[in-house]
């Protein structure tokens, strides 16, 4: 082995689907051309797999060859909508567990957007691996399905800790998580209560919070108050996509999936079948992405040389089709115009980049045992075409004899009965609340024989115990119940 062969750090590329090949044959050009000592080992996921009949779409290789490296770099995968396989790429971020997924948006000099000149210079940290991309989903009724919304103190806490070590690793002043707190008390709550306990570790930055909704409104208004923004998982999909359009478009929006051990870097757009194959392609994300790279294996001054020969690109006001129409070049042209001028400054400096630090959190920081925890009853969902009235009555009856008493019935959440006043529509999906009289009487067979009872005259689906946890209730309370 050479010397400088020796130096190189290795590297898994995944070419990946549609235009994922042409952007990164163009990075890897310029990861060498501006000095990145990179070992490439290329492997394949995404359509290649499934078409071998991989049903992850990741084979084992590739699998094998992540283990070994750590270190990512990845084109966009095709995944079927609707229907088919599973997402290759969510299958790689579980795998390797990268828990949070930075995606910056950074006005880029040259490049047109309808805030251009706002400075706009963010960062949002998404979590990466729970909330509704845990994909738990079942059909409760032929007509309702249900998507489980799994959010974890540790998931919390982590991607918390990411947003702020990556603050601190650029010298930025402000972490504010996004969360809909108000509504999803639970879920969406954790994640704001675990944000705020991580804070107290960075006294440095500057902590806040801001309800989705408004974070998105205040994104458009006034862009270029945000540092950094943590959040869940569906909300950082869909705010870090209005936040690429803030800066450009999709085109020019990378990303890195971050974990303890493994980091991915990809950018935010899509396979992008509709110019696929025609050598068009906007490669400047995947070039971000690799530049993003760099950083994260210590090649600070690679990465600098590389980010600045683009910046001075785009700043001459060469671009691609994407933003030029017809006067823009194709993939390749605009690579070799980057790679002309690498060794060149821009006039838009680089940010401050420092090692990004992450240390597992200690088991004892993420566990929350309660002191107590009382069993208070039962909600049953079930499947029925009777009106609420009835079916309260029937549920009564069935009942009669075990310790619970029916307190409540709500369609989607909102109470039916006893009736609020309200008349909402309802479908063919029920919640049953049953209480239990005498707590201390609670046994676990005493719900098995609930369900027995209820399954005699109705298709349940499943059950949530209700429990209190040092005197708080571990459940939310239906729209309209007392
Ligand atoms: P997309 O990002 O592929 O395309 C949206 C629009 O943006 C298209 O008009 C496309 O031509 C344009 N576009 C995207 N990247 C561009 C680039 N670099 N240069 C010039 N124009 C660009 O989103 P879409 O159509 O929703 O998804 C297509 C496929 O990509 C789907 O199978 C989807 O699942 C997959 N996808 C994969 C991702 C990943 O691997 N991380 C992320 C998003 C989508």
């Amino acid at each position: 082995m050479s010397p400088s062969a020796a130096k190189r750090h290795p590297i898994t590329i995944i070419p990946g689907d549609g235009i994922g090949r042409e952007v990164v044959d163009a990075t890897v050009v310029l990861l060498d051309a501006a000095g990145g000592q990179i070992e490439p080992d290329y492997v394949v996921a995404g359509h290649v797999a499934f078409e071998a009949g991989i049903a992850s779409g990741v084979p084992e290789e590739t699998i094998a060859s992540i283990a070994r490296t750590k270190v990512v770099l990845k084109g966009p995968l095709a995944t079927p909508v609707g229907t088919g396989n599973k997402s290759a790429n969510v299958t790689l971020r579980k795998f390797f567990e990268t828990f949070a997924n930075i995606r910056p948006a950074r006005e880029l000099p040259g490049v047109p957007s309808a805030f251009a000149g706002r400075g706009i210079d963010l960062v949002v940290v998404r979590e990466n691996v729970e909330d509704l991309y845990a994909g738990i989903e079942h059909m409760q009724t032929p007509n309702v399905a249900q998507c489980l919304k799994l959010i974890s103190r540790l998931g919390c806490q982590r991607v918390s800790q990411a947003a702020f070590a990556f603050a601190a690793s650029q010298g930025r002043s402000s972490v504010v998580a996004a969360t809909k707190a108000n509504i999803m008390k639970m879920t969406e709550g954790m994640f704001k209560s675990e944000f705020e306990k991580v804070a107290s570790d960075y006294p440095q930055i500057t902590a806040g919070h801001l309800l989705i909704d408004n974070c998105a409104h205040q994104l458009v208004i006034k862009p270029e108050q945000f540092d950094v923004i943590v959040t869940t998982n569906m909300n950082g999909d869909i705010l870090s996509d209005l936040t690429s359009g803030l800066v450009g478009g999709l085109g020019f929006a990378p990303s890195a999936n971050i974990g303890y051990d493994v980091a991915m870097f990809e950018p935010v757009h899509g396979t992008a079948p509709d110019i696929a194959g025609f050598g068009v392609a906007n490669p400047t994300a995947m070039i971000l992405s690799g530049v993003m790279l760099l950083r994260h294996i210590a090649q600070f001054e690679a990465a600098q040389c590389l980010e600045q020969a683009l910046f001075l690109t785009l700043e001459e006001g060469i671009h691609t089709r994407d933003i030029a129409g017809e006067a823009g070049l194709g993939t390749r042209d605009f690579v070799d115009a980057i790679a002309a001028r690498i060794g060149k400054s821009s006039s838009t400096p680089a940010r401050e980049h420092h090692e990004l630090k992450l240390t597992p959190l200690a088991g004892v920081d993420v566990d929350s045992s309660p002191g107590s925890r009382i069993k208070v009853g039962a909600d049953v969902f079930l499947e029925s075409q009777e009106g609420p009235e009835v079916l309260s009555e029937r549920l009564q009856r069935l009942i009669v004899g075990t310790p619970y008493t029916l307190k409540m019935i709500s369609n989607r959440g909102t109470q039916v009965w006893p009736s609020t006043g309200a008349v909402p529509t309802c479908v063919d999906h029920y919640r049953c609340r049953f209480i239990i009289t005498d707590p201390t009487t609670w046994t676990p067979e005493s719900v098995l024989d609930l369900l027995g009872r209820i399954g005699h005259a109705y298709r349940w689906m499943h059950v949530e115990k209700l429990e209190r946890l040092d005197g708080t209730d571990g459940f939310t309370k239906a729209q309209g119940e007392n």
